[in-house]
């Protein structure tokens, strides 16, 4: 059974208009954010060496980050966007960091990799778009690895950071809708205890719903 994915915000076509602007925006307003939320996810999860995915990566801005971070590290930055996919490869390619940051193409919900691949797995931004949050995370444990965690979800890094980007992206685009505003509340986390009781791991997660976002941090044994 498909479940309604309770933590949409709005629907976004993902055209190549928008991969263009969120390129634009993730290069500007967003810039300072990346560094934070990679630094964030290595320090959280203590997993730096190893293989990463970046899940709906659009430019690649986090991907980039975590290599940058992490030179142990290599990273595969995927989204179901093949405008978005060629534009992670161009950025990609002007940062020098080919030899350590691939693109991949693909669906979250029905990953093209193998079994335990994957030691850290970070998404920033993409979950709120996703049709079915519980298949999406049976993936997710299908491909990390044992011993591997996640740092998933949306949000800005810091509370300065957040507010940096609510003003910033005001100048930009006054109808911006900053799910960053919203608050999950507790019925969110009761949905996600639900969620990961029925896919086995209620004892190997926990949420982080703090200054520096929401986010899902998965361990796998
Ligand atoms: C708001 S953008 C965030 C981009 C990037 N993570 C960032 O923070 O700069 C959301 C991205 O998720 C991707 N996405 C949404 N649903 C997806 C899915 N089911 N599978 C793969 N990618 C997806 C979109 O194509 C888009 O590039």
């Amino acid at each position: 059974m498909t479940e309604t994915n309770w933590t949409r915000t709005r629907t976004l076509v993902f055209d190549r208009d928008n991969a263009q602007t969120m390129n634009r925006i993730a290069k500007t307003v967003f810039r300072p954010i990346y560094p934070v939320i990679a630094g964030n996810a290595m320090s959280i999860t203590g997993i730096s060496r190893g293989r990463c995915l970046d899940l709906g990566t659009g430019p690649a801005m986090l991907a980039m980050a975590v290599a940058q971070a992490a030179p142990g590290m290599t990273v595969t930055a995927f989204d179901f966007s093949g405008d978005s996919g060629e534009i992670a490869e161009e950025n990609i390619r002007r940062a020098g960091l080919g030899e350590q940051v691939v693109t991949a193409f693909g669906d979250v919900h029905k990953m093209p990799f193998e079994d335990g691949r994957f030691d850290l797995i970070v998404s920033r931004g993409s979950m709120f778009f996703w049709k079915d949050l519980k298949s999406a995370f049976s993936e997710v444990l299908r491909v990390l690895a044992p011993g591997g965690a996640t740092y998933i979800g949306g949000g800005f890094g810091s509370l300065d950071l957040k507010n940096q980007v609510i003003k910033g992206m005001a100048k930009v685009d006054p109808a911006w809708d900053c799910y960053a505003k919203k608050k999950t509340g507790d019925d969110g986390h009761s949905k996600f205890e639900q969620m990961f009781a029925q896919l086995g791991c209620q004892d190997r997660y926990r949420i982080i719903d703090d200054d520096t976002g929401f986010w899902i941090i998965l361990s796998k044994d």
